[in-house]
């Protein structure tokens, strides 16, 4: 018998190599308590979280926690069905019908997750005879939406225009295109030039999906991402995104102006075949999509946040993924996988939690510590952050 887990062996020599060096396991970390959306007590201390996506701090909001309680005691904890049978509830509506006000568009359906969002839409979308241009930084749930798909997948440079314009001229005539994109990515947190991205596209007559996750509710004058930044919202045929990073549950949607999309409820399998949200969960992200609405002051104040972190790591000498700061995400870029695992531990003993990602989560191979922001980390908890990754990054000798 060949043994099917043999492929996994050189991963497990990676993870055992690295936890023989006695460092914490990064990817095990239990969070003890929460006591708000930046501290939780872990291995019983108070730690400063810095590596949610919990960028607009919606998760302890009031009004979502009482949405939510009401909606259990209301509906129940499960709907134990698929939206297009007995898995709709008024709730699902409203929050619908909240993406369809945040976005101004005429058409939002939700899914069980963001990952369920890429799959279902881009898969269901692009068919045998299509051909889906993607930048080739693009997170795993568009790859496996492709994947899951039957259209010829054409990767392009990341955040290259020429790139991308080569690629969709070479697109056989007549063909389907779809240029799908990202607002923010993840791992960097940096900003895609969608303005110029998407002319391009419409004029090599492709349509476009733009997956805003890592930029709802902080970027834009209202909070709809990068696409409304950068004035080009109209263009974008599709809008991905979830409600586990700015509205703090758990879901995913896509919205839309394409006059057929309602059609889409009954051809996406990843919609059709599994349960829909609890109640309590649309309860909480209506709540919460319709506070987004009105939260400049927060988003202003994540801004200062994320430009003050970036210039503070950069005086202490820290390589970062981007020259400015372009998000809420700041990227800390580290020389290898044992040194980013010692600094994680150290930062993590100081009292300070960030995401450590490698590869092949990351571009070019790289390890990383990721800090994410929080519109509700106070000026003196950056203070706190900064002195946590001068005393760590000196223990490590990652700075002298
Ligand atoms: C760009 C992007 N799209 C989609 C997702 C999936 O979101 P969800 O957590 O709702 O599945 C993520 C999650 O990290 C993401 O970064």
């Amino acid at each position: 018998m060949t043994d099917l887990f043999s492929k996994f062996d050189p991963l497990i020599q990676q993870r055992e190599t690295l936890l023989s060096t006695g460092v914490t396991d990064p990817f095990n970390l239990v969070m003890e308590r929460v006591e708000s959306p930046t501290v939780a007590i872990c291995n019983g201390r108070r730690t400063i979280l810095l590596g949610t996506y919990n960028y607009m701090g919606m998760t302890f909001d009031p009004d979502v926690i009482a949405a939510g309680k009401k909606a259990l005691d209301e509906f129940g904890s499960g709907t134990t069905g698929s939206r297009v049978l007995n898995g709709t509830y008024g709730g699902h509506k409203a929050v619908e019908q909240a993406l369809k006000d945040f976005y101004g568009m005429d058409h939002a359906m939700v899914f069980s997750t963001g990952y369920q969002a890429n799959l279902g839409i881009i898969s269901t979308i692009a068919g045998k005879e299509d051909y889906i241009i993607l930048d080739i930084d693009s997170h795993a749930s568009i790859y496996d939406g492709c994947a899951l798909g039957n259209a010829q997948i054409v990767p392009f440079r990341h955040n290259d225009l020429d790139a991308l314009e080569k690629r969709l001229k070479r697109v056989p005539e007549g063909a389907g295109k779809l240029v799908v994109l990202e607002g923010v990515y993840s791992m960097m947190g940096d900003v895609a030039p969608l303005k110029e991205m998407v002319r391009v596209s419409k004029e090599n007559g492709a349509m476009v999906l733009v997956d805003e996750a890592h930029s709802m509710g902080f970027i834009g004058e209202h909070g709809r991402g990068v696409a409304e930044a950068q004035g080009v919202i109209d263009d974008v045929d599709f809008i991905i995104g979830t409600f586990s990073k700015s509205v703090g549950t758990v879901g995913g949607f896509c919205v839309s102006n394409h006059p057929k999309f309602e059609i889409l409820r009954l051809v996406c399998r990843p919609y059709v075949f599994t349960a829909s949200l609890p109640p309590s969960v649309v309860a909480t992200a209506a709540t919460s999509i319709r506070k987004l609405m009105d939260s400049a002051g927060k988003r202003a104040h994540l801004w200062e946040n994320s430009k003050r972190l970036h210039a503070g790591l950069r005086q202490l000498g820290f390589t970062l993924g981007t020259d400015e700061p372009q998000s809420a995400i700041i990227a800390v870029i580290m020389p290898d996988l044992e040194k980013g695992a010692a600094m994680w531990e150290a930062l993590l003993n100081e009292g300070l939690y960030v995401n450590l990602a490698r590869p092949p989560a990351t571009p070019a191979n790289m390890t990383l510590l990721r800090c994410s922001l929080c519109a509700l980390h106070t000026d003196d908890q950056v203070g706190e952050i900064l002195g946590m990754f001068t005393a760590a990054g000196r223990a490590t000798g990652c700075i002298s």
